[in-house]
């Protein structure tokens, strides 16, 4: 559910004339629904019936601190990758007894940053890692608070790029025996204490199924590292239900959290969930005007350098022309202006356009903007936040100047 729709054959945004925006503003441009946000989050936070829960919102899917503040304000924690991120969170004053710092290539930087800052917890992913957490930690005199991430060999569908919870995959620890012997050397270390147990088996994921084999896979072995005299207090499923992009019929949030109550009735320890596109990506819209036209090819100002998602994986999102109505629909390949046989926005649609009309992508919040880059010099858009009928320029559309800001010539 979001609040994007038509009125009188006009796609608003909330109370905002997406028309306007794209006047005032320019395009490409993305246009973030804060109402949405906010009831995707809640649609995580008010459906545990107890209150030993906590939501992380996973910030890569979609990070302007704008958001942040949104999602904060509603009661989510923090799922961080970076010291990137953790610097997003902290100056957005997020709880860091909320944080939760995930990712394979914690540098000692990174692990010091956390650290001082007091995180929640590290969900380590290695043995290499710990160790290294556990050094850092004894230097600053800091006991650092971890989690071991598990791989729990669940298969959970998707594509390939974005599958996590597989032996093979490189994430997680994917040895149990491994496990124990870490939740062991933890046990008996001065520096380090181990708070939760950890897993996340993918993205976009469409079934139950696959959580609840997680779930129980989870318990199983808290159970074996709580025998060693250890005493989590959190177990933590991850992030990754899926949305519709394309007619797709996920699961909600609301059964999910009811499939791992059911699977975890009995257990003390609170539940962590770390959801990113099920939050983000229905809030937000990438707007795009129509340049040329050529043969069956809508070019738009938008390229794989805006969103970067068809280019990479295939995805196929909606595509809705602002104005509705305004003839018979044709197919269509929506492409950008970027030197690559693979920058398109979409394949083969069915679609009404015309030279200067401007379209909105749909489902574009999650890994849309956050995985922008300048390839071809392209300066990345704006990203403004409709909040009823005010519309907030969250970020500036970057000029040409900016895309020198940091270059220098030797000896200039
Ligand atoms: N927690 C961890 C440890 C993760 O690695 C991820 C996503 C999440 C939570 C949030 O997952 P979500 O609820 O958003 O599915 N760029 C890809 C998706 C990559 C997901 C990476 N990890 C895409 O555009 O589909």
């Amino acid at each position: 559910m979001d609040y994007f729709e038509y009125k009188d054959n006009e796609l608003f945004c909330e109370e905002v004339n997406l028309k306007d925006i794209a006047e005032n503003y320019g395009t490409p441009t993305y246009v973030y629904s804060k109402k949405t946000l906010e009831r995707h989050a809640r649609a995580y936070i008010d459906s545990f019936s107890s209150q030993n829960h906590l939501v992380c919102f996973s910030v890569k899917s979609l990070s302007n601190i704008a958001i942040l503040k949104v999602l904060k304000d509603v009661g989510c924690g923090f799922d961080i990758v970076s010291g990137g991120e953790l610097h997003r969170a902290l100056a957005i004053k997020a709880d860091p007894a909320k944080i939760i710092f995930s990712g394979v290539g914690k540098t000692s930087e990174e692990i010091e940053y956390a650290i001082k800052n007091k995180i929640l917890s590290f969900n380590i992913e290695s043995a290499s890692e710990l160790y290294r957490i556990e050094k850092i930690a004894k230097q600053l005199s800091i006991t650092a608070s971890v989690s071991i991430r598990f791989n729990p060999e669940v298969d959970s569908g998707g594509h390939d790029y974005i599958t996590t919870g597989r032996k093979g995959d490189k994430f997680g620890v994917s040895s149990l025996d491994e496990v124990m012997s870490l939740a062991d050397h933890i046990s008996k270390s001065d520096d380090i204490n181990m708070v939760g147990l950890a897993c996340h088996i993918g993205s976009q994921i469409l079934n139950l199924e696959s959580y609840e084999a997680a779930a129980k896979k989870t318990i199983e072995l808290a159970d074996k590292i709580n025998s060693l005299g250890a005493n989590l207090e959190f177990l933590d499923m991850g992030g990754g239900l899926g949305v519709p992009y394309n007619g797709e019929n996920p699961p909600n949030p609301k059964d999910l959290i009811a499939c791992l109550e059911a699977v975890m009735s009995e257990r003390s320890e609170k539940i962590v969930l770390e959801p990113g596109r099920t939050i983000s990506a229905n809030a937000g819209i990438l707007l795009t005007t129509v340049q040329y036209i050529k043969d069956d090819f809508l070019i738009v100002d938008a390229a794989m350098n805006d969103l970067l998602r068809p280019s990479l994986y295939g995805a196929k999102h909606d595509v809705w022309n602002i104005k509705k109505d305004i003839g018979s629909p044709k197919n269509w390949n929506i492409v950008g202006p970027v030197c690559e046989s693979s920058d398109f926005i979409r394949k083969d649609i069915a679609l009404s356009a015309e030279e200067n009309d401007v379209l909105a992508v749909k489902t574009a919040g999650a890994y849309g903007f956050v995985m922008s880059s300048n390839y071809n010099s392209r300066t990345r858009g704006a990203e403004i936040l409709i909040d009823k009928d005010v519309s907030h320029v969250i970020k500036t559309r970057e000029s040409y100047s900016n895309l020198l800001d940091l270059e220098h010539i030797p000896n200039d």
